[in-house]
Order: C-alpha cells, then structure tokens, then sequence
C-alpha cells in the first residue's frame, strides 16, 4: 500500500517550537551526511497532540522529537514505549516502525551521561554523590541516568519538597529528596552537581546557591544552556570547579532518533556546536 519512500521525513513537534534548536541540529547532519529527507517544525497546539502523533505513519514521517508541552502527551498516543520512557514518564523521541507502530522512547538520561563522558572523560556517576536541584521531569532523565551509570547516592533538592521525595520513591533509596534550605548542605563531599531548575535561564531568577562546601573537584553542569554560561556555572568555573554547559546534552539525546530515522551514526563536535549556537533560534 506505501511506496518506499527514498525521501526521509522527521521534525520536532511542540508548541511553540519557533525557539526549538533541533531542526538547525538535524539539518546539520543531514547536510554533513548527504542524506535525502528534512528535519521539520511542527507547532501542535496541546488538544492535537495526540491525533498529530497518530497522523505521522499517514504522512510517512519516519518519527519526530516531543518537546515542550507534549513530552507526557506522548506517552498516552503511542503504541509501545522503551523502557527509559516508561520510567521518565515522558516521551522525546518517536520512532514509526516497519509496521507502522509508533514507539515512544526517552533519550534525555543517554544525552546526559553521554554529554557528560565527553566533556569530562574522567568522570563516572559512580564516583561521588550527586546533587540534582529540581525535581521535574528533566530531573527525572537525569536521576535516571545516574541512577543507570552507578551512583549511589543521590540528593534531589527541591523548592516542593514532595515532588523531590516522590523521586525516591520512583527510583528507590539511592535517593534522597531534600527542601531547599537544605540545599547548600546537601553539597558536602559531592562529586557532581546539576542544576535541572529552569532559575539562571535567560528571562529567569539567577540560582543563588552558596557553593562553599562544594568540593572544588566536584563537576558542575547546568541543563539550561540559554545562555551558555549560567550564574551558576559562571560561580563555579571561577571557583575553581570542572563545569560542563548543558548544550551538550540538546546535542547528545538527539543521536538515536537521527540513527533510527535517518540510519547513520551520528557525531557530536564542535561543528555541530557552532552550527546550532549560529542558528536563528540558538541566537
Ligand atoms: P522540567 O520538566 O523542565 O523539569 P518542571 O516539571 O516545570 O520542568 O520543573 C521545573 C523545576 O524547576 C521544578 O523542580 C521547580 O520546582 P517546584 O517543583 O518547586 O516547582 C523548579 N523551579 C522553577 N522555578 C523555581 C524557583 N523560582 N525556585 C526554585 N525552584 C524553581
């Protein structure tokens, strides 16, 4: 019934997506890979998500990105999900198989670790206590992933302290959510500290953490990467810690929906940096 379509489809569907980096990321890569298909935006308000997901076996997309605010919509409009979706609670990536199953994955925690091993190749989750500040669902991936990578011990701090406990209660008792106050407290011995708050994004309140019982070793990395250089990581770089900026992940959680969409492993260097930061959107 389908023509084998030599064209490749694929896009990130949210709303609004105007601001999304992705298809300047994509496009990339597939102009680096000579690869016939488009990586395209498509602005779906809330009460279409779930048909617009259904519809794209129909219009021969290969799969799309969710972003912003569809990423749990997702996880209720597909038909199986992997299991790093199944336990994020949220959907980024979806892939249309043969027989036009759409498969709902979770990248995000892969893009984390990933972006952190190559950014600091020295590091292991294993290495020291974490501090994850925030406890939504980009904090979600990330206590996912540290969870996956061996870490053992692992603070949530979070303004609602019961969205922080509920994490442990998720993830079991390599967790332990804590309030606020108890933030600067929480950094003693840590090996690595995360902001997933959106607070130190542009537009927004800057994170004002006392870092002084950080060790300085402990890596500092930030999710929000607009701007590059948070007040928090900025504090931290000029006290001496590793910092590590949170394009890096963008980059990262977006090789397996190329790999399955477009079927070749992709790089992430400084080209692709460059390319996305110079992008309308990344401006
Ligand atoms: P996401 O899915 O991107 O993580 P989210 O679920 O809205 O988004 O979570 C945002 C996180 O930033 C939450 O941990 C939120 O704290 P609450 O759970 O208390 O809302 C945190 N956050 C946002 N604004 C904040 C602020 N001004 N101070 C402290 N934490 C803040």
């Amino acid at each position: 019934m389908t023509e084998a379509p030599s064209f490749r489809l694929a896009g990130v569907m949210g709303w609004p997506v105007g601001h999304s980096l992705s298809p300047a990321l994509h496009g990339h890569w597939l102009a680096r890979y000579g690869i016939r298909g488009a990586y395209v935006p498509l602005a779906v308000p809330p009460d279409r998500a779930e048909q617009a997901i259904r519809a794209l076996p129909s219009l021969g997309f290969r799969g799309v990105n969710v972003t912003i605010p569809h990423k749990e919509t997702a996880v209720r409009s597909v038909d199986r999900l992997d299991a790093a979706a199944r336990r994020i609670g949220a959907v980024n990536t979806i892939i249309v198989g043969e027989d036009g199953a759409l498969e709902g994955r979770n990248t995000d925690a892969f893009g984390f670790l990933e972006n952190l091993r190559q950014a600091s190749p020295g590091w292991t989750a294993a290495g020291g206590p974490a501090v994850v500040l925030g406890a939504g669902g980009a904090a979600r991936a990330v206590v996912a992933a540290l969870v996956d990578g061996g870490a053992t011990d692992i603070r949530v701090v979070n303004r609602t302290v019961e969205r922080a406990l509920e994490l442990g209660d998720v993830f079991g008792d390599r967790v332990a959510g804590l309030a606020w106050k108890d933030a600067s407290a929480a950094l003693d011995g840590a090996g690595l500290l995360v902001n997933t708050t959106s607070l130190g994004m542009a537009g927004e309140p800057a994170l004002d953490l006392d870092l002084r019982g950080l060790p300085t070793e402990a890596l500092v990395t930030d999710i929000v990467y607009a701007p590059l250089l948070t007040p928090l990581l900025d504090v931290a770089r000029k006290r001496g810690n590793p910092t590590v900026d949170g394009l890096g992940m963008l980059l990262h959680q977006a090789r397996p929906g190329f790999e399955a969409w477009f079927g070749v492993t992709p790089t992430v260097d400084a080209a692709l940096r460059e390319a996305v930061l110079a992008a309308p959107a990344g401006r």
